[in-house]
């Protein structure tokens, strides 16, 4: 079974995931769709998709990418406002989505997306691709296997200096601009993929003039008493690593811990143990992979990456972009 793709954006994530799909045997980048058809063709150009054996379709449109019959899953990379809208027409066409980081630019959003893929019976999917590297995965069987102990807390930053220019996507107000919803996402998720949803989250920041949010600390306590303390910033540099604590000992996930090669076990009376693991290709491929083994077995979530885990991650980003003063929306392309 070939699982056929249909990529919704243009730019540099498109860019990205269409040579990670090469890597992956038993798919294809089936069509592209963008809201200027010299755009898609451009794309279908620069990454030779036509002649690969299969048939391409360079659309003009989001919706007639939605509409192609020879696509079975949509990729989603356009900002994160724009990702309700696109998401829910390739959805509503009967279409499987995997929807980029973060999921949407409100929780309201991502609820609607949720709700609608579940009605229609369609797979849907957040791309965190951190959750699927080869790094993650065995951290997360360490950690199944009780050596720390109880866990106790996570504690980690994601810091990407940028010099502040309103006009990009990552500053600006109409694009999902912030520290929130583009770095956010992935700490917040880190710390909830191990100890679950939080009942408390407290946040402090900082903002740009526009308003757009520059730093997040989160402080999120669980009810089992374990705590993230976690931070984002595009106005300062650091590591981008993560510490996981439990009663018998620690983990120090390297950096940069969101698509890492290492992971060091510490343990009181126990020699260091470090576990190396290199993704495939640049890393993405393995979140397709499982988007691909989903399809093929019939799934509608992927158990790794579930859709109530990326509601309550997007509950917590709501709550920060709330607390900083970033009034985010979704919207359509246009
Ligand atoms: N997982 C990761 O490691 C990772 C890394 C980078 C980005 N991302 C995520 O991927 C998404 C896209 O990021 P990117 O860096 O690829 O952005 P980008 O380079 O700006 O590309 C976004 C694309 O979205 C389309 N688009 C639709 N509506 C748009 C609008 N109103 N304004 C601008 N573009 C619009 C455009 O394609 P057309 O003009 O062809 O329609 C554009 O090329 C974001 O959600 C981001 O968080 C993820």
């Amino acid at each position: 079974m070939t699982i056929r793709w249909g990529i919704a954006g243009t730019g540099r994530m498109a860019d990205t995931f269409a040579e990670e799909l090469r890597r992956v045997p038993g798919c294809v980048v089936s069509a592209v769709g963008s809201r200027d058809r010299d755009r898609s063709y451009a794309f279908a150009a620069r990454h030779s998709l036509s002649g690969n054996g299969h048939q391409f379709r360079a659309h003009g449109s989001y919706l007639d990418l939605a509409g192609d019959p020879d696509v079975d899953v949509v990729y989603v990379a356009t900002p994160h406002p724009q990702h309700k809208a696109v998401a829910l027409t390739a959805i509503n066409s009967g279409k499987a989505v995997l929807v980029e980081k973060s999921f949407t630019a409100t929780l309201t959003g991502a609820q609607e997306v949720v709700a609608a893929a579940r009605d229609k019976g369609v797979f849907a999917m957040e791309a965190m691709w951190t959750r699927f590297q080869p790094a993650v995965a065995a951290l997360r069987d360490v950690v199944g296997t009780g050596r720390l102990g109880e866990l106790v807390g996570v504690q980690g930053d994601l810091f990407a200096y940028r010099e502040f220019d309103p006009t990009d996507r990552l500053f600006s107000p109409d694009l999902g601009g912030g520290a929130v919803l583009d770095l956010g996402a992935y700490i917040v998720s880190f710390a909830q993929m191990l100890l679950g949803d939080p009942s408390e989250v407290l946040v402090r920041g900082s903002s740009y003039p526009n308003g757009v949010d520059a730093s997040a600390s989160f402080l999120l306590n669980h009810p089992s008493g374990a705590t993230a303390t976690v931070m984002c910033a595009l106005s300062a540099e650091g590591p981008g690593r993560m510490i996981v604590t439990g009663t018998k000992g620690w983990i120090e996930l390297h950096p940069r811990f969101h698509h890492p090669t290492r992971f060091t076990v510490h343990r009181q009376g126990v020699l260091d143990h470090d576990y190396d693991l290199m993704p495939m290709g640049r890393g993405y491929t393995h979140e397709i992979i499982e988007v691909n083994q989903c399809l093929a077995n019939g799934l509608r979530e992927s158990p790794i990456m579930p859709l109530d885990d990326t509601l309550s991650v997007m509950a917590t980003l709501q709550t920060a972009l709330d607390t900083l003063g970033n009034p985010q929306r979704d919207v359509d392309p246009g």
